[in-house]
């Protein structure tokens, strides 16, 4: 088939059919079909957005268009869970073992993090001896004796979505919603899965700045899952400030162990709004609120911190960080950013500028192949909403050497905006859809 075809149509405002989007799936995954036809492609799927039908079909091609992994004969329930990214996410190092001790069968691809939203990979990296480059078979293997299992993406899984994510990337295209839909799904129907919880969020942190779009990208993910065969169930959350009180890898590790050990906050709130989720869409409750139920229950008994030593055991764990946190990288130095004005209330706290500031020490990539540093990264002593006065603390930044210490916090400081009159604190979960 002549490509040219497949453009015009898409060009002059008509439709592409399933065979067309299979000849692209097929041809970018193969790389026969040139980049700058793609490219020319994807700018007019952006301009003429694809319909439900065609998002569907696309997303299926993705899926077709290399390995697919078969876990069938897993114990039931068995989910998948998806954040579409956001800074400070470590919500997944929370809740796999949260859910697999409410008696699920947890199986996930993660990726690496890139730009300012950081990949569980990547976090998970920092256990000293922690593999994350199962095989399909161990990862079915390992969630079948412990019921979680974790691993990297697969390279042949979906290979279309790599070639048209990097153009994506190339061309100012990432934004159309039904490419973002495709590209996530197609993931998750190549990876073997059946049910997922998509956490989707919003705000100047993540892919969807507004909760208008975020409630779009929700609509498109669940009829497309529905077409394509997959159960979903998609949570809205807030990414307008960082997700809890540590940006940086080994820092979220170690947040999500004093998670699973009991801290409580509004990180700990988002886990449980997701995990009561979970076990309504997968059968395990009634409803949310049950759901929710039973998940702080299975928190607060200590039996998901148990679920989360063994699952790092299972994936070649050489030290029990659980009990000796202090065994994960840490940055040389640490500097405070104290504030300096008259006593008042935080407002805001940028998720982009303390992202950006991470990236910009090490903390994540600003290219594919960039290495990263683990233990770099920043903490934070307050949330929107909290009281300060003159010197208070208000994050802390760790980094590989003083001067960077020292630029960090400056850079970190521009994210902060105060109130001279109190601000309510609000939650991350925002909506279920
Ligand atoms: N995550 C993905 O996997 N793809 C996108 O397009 C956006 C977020």
């Amino acid at each position: 088939m002549d490509f040219r075809s497949i453009l015009e149509a898409r060009r002059d405002g008509g439709r592409n059919s399933l065979d067309d989007l299979r000849v692209l799936a097929d041809g970018a995954a193969k790389e026969l079909i040139p980049d700058y036809q793609l490219s020319a492609w994807l700018m007019a799927a952006y301009l003429n957005p694809l319909d439900a039908d065609e998002t569907a079909w696309l997303t299926m091609a993705m899926a077709e268009s290399g390995d697919r992994v078969d876990l069938t004969g897993l114990p039931k329930p068995w989910v998948d869970k998806h954040s579409t990214g956001g800074v400070g996410d470590k919500t997944s190092i929370v809740l796999i073992p949260l859910l697999a001790a409410c008696g699920l069968t947890v199986v996930k691809m993660s990726g690496r993090g890139l730009g300012i939203t950081g990949g569980t990979v990547d976090k998970l990296s920092s256990i000293p001896g922690f593999r994350l480059d199962l095989t399909p078979d161990e990862l079915k293997d390992q969630a079948q004796r412990i019921g979680l299992a974790l691993t990297g993406q697969t390279p042949n899984l979906a290979p279309a979505d790599k070639v048209l994510y990097a153009l994506r990337d190339a061309t100012a295209t990432v934004g159309s919603i039904p490419l973002i839909v495709s590209s996530i799904l197609s993931k998750k129907l190549a990876g073997g899965a059946e049910t997922v919880v998509l956490d989707v969020k919003c705000g100047r942190g993540a892919f969807m700045p507004t909760l208008d779009r975020a409630r779009l990208l929700a609509a498109s993910l669940s009829t497309t899952g529905a077409k394509c065969g997959l159960k979903t169930r998609i949570a809205i959350s807030d990414m307008n400030q960082p997700l809890g009180r540590s940006v940086g890898n080994a820092l979220e590790v170690r947040e999500a162990i004093r998670v699973l050990q009991g801290e409580q906050g509004r990180f700990t709130n988002l886990c449980i709004e997701l995990a009561g989720l979970v076990l309504e869409a997968s059968g395990l409750a009634p409803d949310q609120v049950s759901g929710r139920e039973v998940a702080a229950r299975t928190l607060e008994s200590g039996l998901a911190a148990l679920k989360a030593r063994e699952w790092f055991a299972a994936q070649g764990a050489t030290i029990d960080v659980l009990a000796f946190p202090d065994a994960l990288p840490r940055a040389k130095f640490s500097q405070s950013v104290l504030f300096d004005g008259p006593s008042g209330w935080v407002q805001t706290i940028d998720a982009e500028t303390i992202g950006k500031t991470v990236v910009a020490i090490g903390g994540g990539r600003r290219t594919k192949t960039d290495s990263i540093l683990l233990g770099v990264g920043l903490e934070l002593d307050v949330e929107v909403g909290s009281p300060v006065a003159r010197g208070s603390v208000l994050c802390t930044v760790h980094a590989e050497s003083e001067q960077e210490a020292v630029w960090a916090a400056q850079q970190a400081r521009g994210a902060f905006t105060l109130s001279e009159t109190p601000i309510q604190p609000f939650d991350a979960f925002i909506e279920a859809v």
